[in-house]
């Protein structure tokens, strides 16, 4: 898979894509991260990317013809083009789920006032992460970045996903490691039993119990 990201800001993912899980994932070629200064893109003498707002406001807006220019140029029959905006759908797994399946995905980064509307009618997802307003969408490209790259075949164990928070609308059930004894917290014995069968039924309880009580959204 290839993720383009379009920003105004590419120092702010180096750390990202070279550790853990996406840097290894990167030598691997299983995914691809290209970031993108849509600057470059700008048909301005001084690069510009942003204006005031017609019709007045506060804040600057950025401007259409970079983001266009550069769609023009990346964007293949295979690409799907997300924008990052406070506006859009929220967020969640199978969204994470749904993206991890696209060959191409391109991620634009809004930033300052937000953009020309007129951008939209280049995009196929407006994706917010949340309701509450962030500085720009760089923070947002790195949580779909991460949250994709993990999905992609190969990346990490299948295993590891199965029972993981929100598959079949379920909580994790809780872990524990050694020691078996720690300031007179125990490790529940069933898991120290060694019958897999009981173990199983008995995490099953655990995601029921605890979805019930922390997220009963995810049940209904
Ligand atoms: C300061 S925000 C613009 C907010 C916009 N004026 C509004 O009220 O909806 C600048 C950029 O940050 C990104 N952004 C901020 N909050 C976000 C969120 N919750 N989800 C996704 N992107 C967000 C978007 O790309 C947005 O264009």
């Amino acid at each position: 898979m290839r993720i383009d990201i379009l920003t105004l800001f590419p120092n702010m993912f180096k750390n990202i894509l070279e550790e853990s899980i996406i840097k290894r994932a990167i030598e691997k070629n299983l995914i691809e991260i290209n970031i993108i200064n849509f600057r470059d893109y700008s048909p301005l003498n001084n690069q510009q990317v942003d204006d005031t707002p017609y019709g007045g406001g506060s804040g600057m807006v950025l401007r259409c013809e970079p983001i266009f220019l550069a769609i023009d140029d990346i964007k293949t029959e295979e690409s799907k083009v997300i924008l990052l905006t406070p506006e859009g759908k929220t967020y969640n797994q199978q969204t994470a789920k749904d993206f991890s399946k696209e060959k191409h995905l391109i991620i634009i980064c809004g930033h300052y006032e937000g953009f020309d509307e007129r951008i939209k009618t280049l995009v196929d997802y407006e994706i917010s992460i949340g309701d509450f307003i962030l500085t720009g969408g760089e923070i947002p490209a790195m949580i779909l970045i991460d949250s994709i790259s993990r999905l992609v075949d190969g990346v990490i164990t299948s295993g590891s996903l199965e029972s993981e928070s929100f598959e079949n609308n379920l909580l994790d059930y809780p872990t524990y490691t050694k020691p078996r004894e720690y300031r007179g917290l125990t490790v529940p014995e069933i898991l120290l039993s060694g019958d897999h069968k009981k173990i199983a039924d008995y995490r099953k309880e655990m995601q029921i119990k605890k979805t019930k009580e922390k997220r009963p959204d995810l049940l209904k």
